[in-house]
């Protein structure tokens, strides 16, 4: 429960997202995002956005701290390896010469092809990349990581508990696990309300994560948030399709835009942004 003080903006957007709620009451699921248009709304989304430049710098400085001595990757759910290739360029730039292991695994494969080619395209001899097409759950790694990390592929999982396991045994003692998952904050709220069940659950945000963790009996180093702002105002429709994670009728597109202005905030230009926090959950494998 907000402890916020109601005030216009928020009364006015729990008024949109009412509105987005009677348009939804007793209607079927909305058809949820193919995969092929999941990767390019998510690469137009992600260009309206600060966070994974917030994200890239958090981690390379997280993988700063791990030493200088070979180092092993392996990102779950790495989609077309934009922000994989960042830390991997990241890795072999900083220490020349040093051994980098760097694996993706995504269930898509036109992702899974361009985090690859991306990877070769960094010619770097010292980096060792390869990619898997498999959902995480079916995926048979056959080798142990300094570093597992889940970058807004938690939601997705059937299981956190089992998925959360898994990941800390691909995991070398010492080795850290990572997942960076949103809040269910005021985007999500959306998501909450319009995004189609996945295989019989709701996507997972931060709050489930934390659970999970902590009834798994699985200590946490930390957690720490990054505050990103997103600019939906000139968002196409196919992009606010991904940022509620669902294919918008007509009717819904008047109330999602009301609502996410109303809850945006000015960004650093003046100009209005959606609040786009995202929560970096960290452990190690003792
Ligand atoms: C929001 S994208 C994030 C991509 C990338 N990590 C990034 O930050 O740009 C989520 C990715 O998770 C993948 N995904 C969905 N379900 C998955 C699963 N069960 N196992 C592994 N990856 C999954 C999707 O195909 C998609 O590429």
């Amino acid at each position: 429960m907000s402890n916020i003080a109601p005030n216009s903006s928020t009364d006015t957007a729990a008024a949109f997202l009412d509105e987005v709620r009677a348009v939804r009451r007793g209607a079927a699921a909305l058809p949820g995002l193919e995969p092929d248009s999941y990767a390019r709304d998510h690469a137009a989304f992600e260009r309206l956005s600060d966070q994974r430049g917030l994200i890239a710098e958090h981690f390379a400085g997280r993988l700063a701290a791990m030493g200088d001595g070979p180092i092993s990757v392996l990102s779950v759910g790495c989609g077309d390896g934009s922000l994989d290739v960042r830390l991997a360029a990241g890795l072999v730039q900083r220490l020349p010469g040093r051994p980098v292991r760097y694996v993706g695994i995504d269930p898509w494969p036109g992702s899974a092809e361009l985090f690859t080619a991306k990877m070769a395209a960094l010619g770097a001899d010292e980096l060792d990349a390869d990619a898997f097409v498999a959902s995480f759950g079916d995926c048979q790694v056959n080798e142990t990581f300094d570093v597992v990390m889940f970058v807004h592929s938690m939601y997705y999982v059937a299981d956190v508990g089992a998925t959360l396991r898994a990941a800390l045994n691909l995991l070398r003692p010492g080795g850290q696990l990572w997942v960076a998952v949103a809040p269910a904050a005021a985007l999500n709220a959306l998501v909450g309300v319009l995004a189609p069940p996945l295989e019989g659950h709701r996507q997972w945000f931060s709050a489930d994560v934390e659970k999970t963790f902590v009834d798994a009996g699985i200590a946490l180093d930390d957690v720490v948030t990054l505050d990103a702002l997103v600019d939906l105002s000139s968002a196409s429709d196919e992009v606010l399709d991904f940022a509620v994670q669902a294919r918008l009728t007509p009717e819904l597109l008047g109330p999602v835009r009301a609502y996410l202005d109303a809850v945006s905030v000015p960004g650093t230009d003046g100009g209005l942004r959606v609040p786009h926090p995202v929560d970096v959950f960290a452990a190690t494998r003792r």
